[in-house]
């Protein structure tokens, strides 16, 4: 046996056991004739000493131990003189009798330690080191929770985990495909699945009723922090149901990891938003709703008295930043300057403040002092408060301001990370328009049922701008945690759908032949939801970068830079697959 406890489960009560232990040298000491070594594993650090008592090999052993250092020691528990309070195993520590070395350790890049001096790239190099940190450690400590209670939750609701094919054929869901050549079938490629959403829908063709799984979704689509190019989704779906049911049964999840991990109790529903109202009061359609600032529109207030930008706007519109009416020229610059990157791209802001002078505006030229209080009013404006207006086209707009809401509630520490507010945001437009190319593009996929009242419009392809959909997404703190869907199951409406898209009928039928032969064998009316695994578990850990649960990610370049990947193939391997790379 190589141990008898782990390095994070010896306490008082231990005192006087003969125990043996292994594990990794987090650092050793030597204080005037004793040597301390902290021996780490994943459950803790245990305290071993070696004193004068020890035998002098031991001993010698014991001070050539380096960092990281793969070790086996047995000894005796004791109490130990300086108790370290911080430490669980803190009130012990082991006197050694034995101590074997069972491997060397070369000096690690960085340190291993909760606060490392490693920077970025070295530690994606050695992510297994990396790994070795216990603050990192504990991000997969909480992915493996929520998984278990994510699978908890849905296997007492009966859902089936069932497992999907990884080679696969393209399942659109907005971004590119990563594919994979066949050697077999000389030519033709697989490609890697989005999502497996047709797959799921044929669950319920085949009558499963209720599928879930933890699964593998791979985007070859721009990164950020919150996206990369594999990630895990909880994907479900459930037949017989409408938009409520679905809502209700991911609520139920939703609330369950809420109280299971994080022990906070939502008692009440989630806030349920209508895509235009979100659109309208935020500017987007992943509101964060920790802070308030809805947007407010000035048009009628603010057009037709000479100015010229906001006379020329489709839309002005602005928030209000409650008490920032003392800001600096400084920091309203700053915020001007925040805006005119070329991410956000808008001219400027136009601020009103209201101090103890009273209101006062950049544009106190065009507006009389009753025209601004008529803005104060709209906008609830107190003295002391700051309203930021905005104007351009209307989408262009709302999009600025979102940024600069956002930044505002960065600034003013309205984002915390510790804090909750959940939102169902519902009624999607089913289908938006490519403005160049005037293509009508699935806002959230080709799968995705109209409502009821809006179906006609859809399979006469009338009026396709204003066709709702049966669509909604789970969205956190500003972050869209999951989306889903009613899905179409009949194959007349599949079809329009197709058609729609810029499918001719042949495509449809190469593409996704399969789901439209199902269709017409008793397909039940269903529908489903997937959860951005990566991202929730990230949200419950307080952070926003989901590569920090993710045990070996890529980086925003899309490589594995510890094994190197994407890395070429040899020209044999080309041969046998029928490629021949260019460059
Ligand atoms: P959707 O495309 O909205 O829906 O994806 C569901 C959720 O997956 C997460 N997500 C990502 N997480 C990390 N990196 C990425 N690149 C990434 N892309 C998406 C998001 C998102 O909300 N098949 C449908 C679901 C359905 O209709 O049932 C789908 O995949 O949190």
């Amino acid at each position: 046996m190589y141990r008898t406890h782990t390095c994070g489960e010896l306490r008082l009560s231990d005192s006087g056991k003969t125990v043996t232990l292994a594990g990794w040298v987090q650092r050793t000491r030597d204080l005037g004739g004793m040597t301390f070594v902290d021996l780490r594993d994943r459950f803790g650090i245990t305290q071993l000493t070696f004193n004068a008592d020890s035998d002098a090999t031991l001993r010698e052993t014991a001070r050539s131990l380096g960092r990281e250092f793969v070790v086996q020691v047995t000894g005796k528990v004791v109490e130990r003189q300086s108790k370290n309070a911080n430490m669980p195993t803190g009130e012990v520590e082991i006197i050694a009798t034995e101590l074997k070395v069972l491997n060397s350790a070369k000096t690690p890049p960085f340190t291993i330690e909760e606060e490392t001096d490693g920077g970025e790239e070295l530690r994606a190099k050695y992510r297994y080191l990396d790994l070795r940190r216990a603050n990192v450690r504990r991000n997969f400590e909480l992915r493996h929770r929520m998984a278990i209670e994510a699978r908890n939750y849905l296997s007492a609701q009966h859902f089936l985990e069932v497992e999907t094919p990884v080679l696969i054929k393209s399942t659109p869901e907005g971004a590119r495909d990563f594919v994979v050549p066949s050697r077999m079938n000389q030519g033709e490629f697989y490609a890697l699945p989005q999502s497996p959403q047709t797959f799921k829908q044929l669950l319920m063709v085949a009558g499963f009723d209720r599928y879930f799984q933890l699964v593998k979704c791979f985007r070859d689509e721009d990164l950020r922090a919150d996206r990369q190019p594999e990630f895990t989704q909880i994907d479900c779906e459930m037949a017989f149901v409408e938009q409520d049911d679905i809502l209700n049964t991911f609520e139920g999840l939703a609330k369950h990891l809420f109280k299971a991990i994080l022990g906070l109790e939502f008692n009440e529903p989630f806030l349920r938003m209508p895509f235009d109202e979100a659109m309208k009061s935020y500017g987007c359609d992943k509101p964060d709703l920790r802070f308030g600032m809805q947007f407010h529109e000035l048009n009628d207030l603010a057009q037709g008295r000479g100015f010229k930008v906001f006379d020329d706007a489709d839309l002005v519109v602005g928030i209000n930043a409650e008490g920032c009416a003392n800001w600096s020229r400084k920091q309203t610059d700053a915020l001007i300057d925040f805006v005119k990157r070329p991410q956000i791209g808008a001219t400027g802001i136009v601020f009103v403040k209201w101090t103890e002078e009273g209101l006062k505006s950049t544009v106190d030229k065009f507006y009389s002092p009753e025209q601004l209080a008529s803005w104060a009013a709209r906008f609830n404006m107190k003295q002391g408060d700051l309203i930021c207006i905005m104007a351009g086209k209307a989408d262009k707009a709302r999009k600025q301001l979102n940024e600069l809401r956002l930044h505002l509630g960065d600034l003013l520490g309205l984002r915390d990370a510790k804090v909750f507010k959940p939102l169902w945001v519902l009624d999607f437009p089913l289908l938006e328009q490519d403005e160049e190319t005037g293509r009508w593009h699935a806002m959230h996929h080709p799968f995705t049922a109209p409502k009821p009242e809006d179906a006609q419009k859809l399979m006469r392809g009338e009026d396709l701008g204003s066709v709702r959909a049966n669509a909604y997404d789970l969205v956190i703190n500003g972050t869209e945690i999951g989306g889903g869907s009613i899905r179409i199951h009949d194959r007349a409406m599949q079809e329009a759908m197709f058609r729609v898209l810029g499918f001719t009928d042949e495509e449809a039928r190469y593409k996704f032949g399969f789901l439209l032969d199902a269709f017409e064998f008793g397909a039940p009316p269903h529908g489903g939801a997937a959860f951005g695994f990566d991202r929730w578990v990230a949200l419950f850990g307080h952070r926003t970068d989901i590569r920090e649960f993710i045990a070996f990610p890529k980086n925003n370049a899309g490589r594995d830079v510890m094994i190197d990947a994407p890395s070429r193939i040899d020209g044999i391997q080309l041969k046998e697959l029928g490629i021949a790379v260019k460059s």
